[in-house]
């Protein structure tokens, strides 16, 4: 990213994903504004005191006020949160999506929607001129930042619709410590990208063991 030490990055939700993302924006010099909405709440003053330098607003001034915005919702909240940030608040910004379309109801995650749909679509389609990525939803909030696993760094897949905006985040994520991200293309491949986290998570269910990654091997160089 050009200029990345006068940009301001809205994190929208300040549960653990937002507060790890807003640590690693935090540490690479950007400003962090969480949006939320509390932002004289427990669970804001916590966040706040987590990632320093960091200033708390409702969805929509944080959303105004940034350049870049991370959309640390569950699925269920994209449609609330996104809208009370506002489409045009977020018009040609970055916006990076973690979020997996995980239904809670029966009290263990499936997926909610898949094949056809997907979340990172979901986020798009609320956000119509925002430049959408989806990342970081592979992996648990303790790794997004600095992933270092006992047997390397895992890879992160992404997608999205523009260019630039898709280096960005790789300018992020290797800021954060990654790798250069595997690019599987328009927004669309999210409906790929976030079963993944369903496997993830399966996978940690079996084994009670929560330290995990992925990593394609034998990549075109
Ligand atoms: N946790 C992980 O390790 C992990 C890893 C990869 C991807 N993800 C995905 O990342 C997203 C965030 O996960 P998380 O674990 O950070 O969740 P979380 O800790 O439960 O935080 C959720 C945030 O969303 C806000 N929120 C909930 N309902 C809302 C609504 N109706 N309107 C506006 N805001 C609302 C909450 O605010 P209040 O405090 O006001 O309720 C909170 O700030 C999810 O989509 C999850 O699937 C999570």
């Amino acid at each position: 990213m050009s200029n990345q030490q006068q940009q301001t990055v809205a994190i929208l939700g300040n549960g653990v994903v937002g507060v790890a993302l807003a640590r690693g924006f935090a540490g690479m010099g950007l400003r962090v504004v969480f949006g939320t909405r509390d932002a004289e709440g427990a669970k804001t003053r916590e966040a706040l005191a987590a990632v320093p330098g960091a200033t708390a607003a409702s969805f929509a001034e944080a959303a105004r006020a940034a350049s870049i915005a991370v959309v640390a919702l569950p699925y269920a909240a994209l449609q609330e949160g996104l809208q009370a940030a506002g489409a045009p608040n977020l018009a040609g910004k970055l916006v990076i999506d973690p979020s997996n379309p995980l239904d809670w109801s029966t009290g263990a995650p499936v997926m909610a929607v898949g094949f056809t749909d997907s979340a990172g679509e979901a986020v798009q389609r609320l956000l119509p001129e925002a430049k959408v990525v989806k990342a970081f939803n592979i992996i648990t909030a303790a790794h997004m930042v600095n992933p270092k696993l006992p047997d390397g760094v895992p890879d992160m897949f992404i997608a999205g619709n523009d260019e630039a905006a898709k280096r960005d985040v790789g300018r992020v994520l290797e800021g954060f410590g990654w790798r250069k991200p595997i690019d599987m293309g328009d927004i669309t491949a999210s409906r790929l990208i976030e079963p993944l986290a369903m496997l993830w998570i399966t996978y940690g269910v079996r084994t009670g063991h929560w330290v995990h990654g992925f990593s394609l091997l034998g990549q075109k160089k």
